[in-house]
Formats: structure tokens, C-alpha cells, sequence
């Protein structure tokens, strides 16, 4: 009992010190409730499992390199067919969540992603009522990214899905390819994406008015990564430029996530 307290005060005074050093030399990073600052980035070494990131796909579905974070897609099996513009099989992508939510900050991704047309490469926050904040790289448009925003409000008489989603340009025309590091900065009043630095688009809480009602993401939301198969339905594969052809696109292909990181200015 004795060892046990004299213990813990030890530890006390340890980390009463170094806290005492910390805050003497480095400014302390702004957090809340809300928002904690992350910095997470993969290489080999990385344990998935020990970072702030979950798979929801199984555990062969994702794998570190010296790159980053691979995120897989497989072609499915058996043969798939293709007819009117979809195929019959869709393809299971893998899926992240981070473990945390946020509400309101800026949240960056370094991404490259396959130039595969039908595959979609997502960073995203969602929140559990479904409010969602986009960034989608498309392997069908290999000069462009996708920002968009959908917040269902119970007076929507119709789903909104692409109403508010636009296309982006590279800065220094490059490519889905290329690591490019992607950023959702939110705060109460307007979202800016932002891509190697340079911002893209602003999108005000007032932009997102349908019928006199806002449609603006508001709520914690999670980070989810993604890569998936957008081959059907037809409406979704139109807008990918799908389906996949399986008979020129690699077997198995992946997207890499090099690093994710939180700031919390709000
Ligand atoms: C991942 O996040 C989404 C969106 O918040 C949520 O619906 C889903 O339940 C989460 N899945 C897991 C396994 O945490
Ligand atoms: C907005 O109002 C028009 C006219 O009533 C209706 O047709 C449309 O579906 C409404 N939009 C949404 C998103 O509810």
C-alpha cells in the first residue's frame, strides 16, 4: 500500500515536471472537447490497429508499406458481367473509421489514388445523422478531385445527393496518381476544401439553402476512408465513369492514405 502511494506520487512529480517543461517551451496546441488534434501517418512499421483508425472491411482488406496505408480493392469472384452501363457484381472495397469524432477543424489527407475508371477513392466525415463532407478522387477523371457536402433534412422532398458536389482542379496540374494532400477545413459557418495548399472552394452555411431550409453538416462526424466499387447502380456508375472493365483493370488495386492529420483552430 506504502509502495503503491509513494508510487503514484513519484508519477505525480515526474509528469508535474515534464508538464511544466512542455508548457515552458512549446506553445500548447488548442484542443476541446470537439476537436483533439491528431497526426497520424503510415509507413511500414504502422500498426493499423494501434492507431486512431479502425477497419470496417475485414483485416486482409487494407495493409502499411514504405508508401502508406493500402486501402484494397478486388476484383470479385466469378465472372461479372456488364449490361447497360453497370456490372451484375460490385466489388467490396475497403473501409477506415477513425475511432474519434470531430466538430469543426481542419482535417487533411494525403492521398494517391488509381486512375481506375468505376473506382472512387473517399476521405469523408460522416456523422451518425448522416451528415456528410466529401472528398471524392474519381479513377475515371484522372486531372480532377469531387468536393461535396449532404445533410438530409426532414423537409427534403427528394434525396440530394449531387446537389452540392463539384469538381476540382490540381493546383499544379497533376493527377489522381500523386500523393496530393487534400484538406476539409469546417468551421459553423463555412467549409474550404483545399488541395496542395491552395483552396478550391468555399461553401457557406447560406449556400446551402433548398425550399428555405439549411442544409449545412453541423454534427460530429467520424473520418471514414474508402475505396469502393461504383459499377452499380447505373446512376452512380454514370457519374464515376464506371463500370469497371475487369478485363483491362488490375486484379487487385489499392489507395494509398500516407497520412491523416486533425488541427483544431475553432
Ligand atoms: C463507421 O462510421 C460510420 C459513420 O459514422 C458508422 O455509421 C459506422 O457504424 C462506423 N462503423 C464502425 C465499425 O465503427
Ligand atoms: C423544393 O420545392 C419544390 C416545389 O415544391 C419541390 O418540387 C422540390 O422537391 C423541393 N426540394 C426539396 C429538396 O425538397
Amino acid at each position: 500500500m506504502l509502495v503503491t502511494q509513494l508510487h503514484v506520487l513519484l508519477l505525480v512529480l515526474v509528469l508535474g515536471t515534464l508538464h511544466s517543461v512542455n508548457a515552458a517551451v512549446v506553445e500548447p496546441r488548442r484542443s476541446s472537447a470537439r476537436c483533439q488534434p491528431v497526426e497520424a501517418s503510415f509507413t511500414s512499421d504502422s500498426d493499423v490497429s494501434q492507431s486512431q483508425f479502425q477497419a470496417v472491411s475485414p483485416p486482409g482488406s487494407y495493409a502499411t508499406d514504405d508508401e502508406g496505408l493500402k486501402l484494397y480493392l478486388e476484383k470479385p469472384r466469378g465472372t461479372v458481367h456488364t449490361k447497360d452501363g453497370v456490372n451484375d457484381v460490385v466489388a467490396e472495397g475497403a473501409t477506415m473509421n477513425s475511432t474519434f469524432y470531430v466538430q469543426y477543424g481542419k482535417i487533411s489527407f494525403e492521398i494517391a489514388a488509381p486512375e481506375v475508371p468505376g473506382v472512387v477513392t473517399a476521405a469523408i466525415l460522416v456523422a451518425d445523422q448522416r451528415d456528410e463532407i466529401d472528398v471524392e478522387i474519381l479513377g475515371g477523371d484522372t486531372t480532377h478531385w469531387q468536393s461535396n457536402v449532404f445533410t438530409a433534412s426532414p423537409a427534403d422532398q427528394q434525396p440530394l445527393w449531387g446537389v452540392f458536389g463539384e469538381i476540382e482542379g490540381y493546383a499544379k496540374k497533376g493527377t489522381v496518381t500523386q500523393v496530393h494532400r487534400y484538406a476539409i477545413d469546417w468551421n459553423e459557418e463555412r467549409i474550404v476544401w483545399s488541395v496542395d495548399g491552395e483552396e478550391m472552394r468555399t461553401l457557406r452555411k447560406s449556400d446551402t439553402s433548398i425550399n428555405g431550409t439549411l442544409h449545412y453538416p453541423s454534427h460530429a462526424a467520424r473520418i471514414q476512408l474508402g475505396i469502393w466499387d461504383a459499377s452499380n447502380p447505373a446512376g452512380t456508375s454514370e457519374w464515376a465513369k464506371g463500370p469497371i472493365d475487369w478485363n483491362s483493370a488490375p486484379a487487385k488495386m489499392s489507395a494509398t492514405f500516407k497520412s491523416i492529420t486533425v488541427e483544431c483552430p475553432y
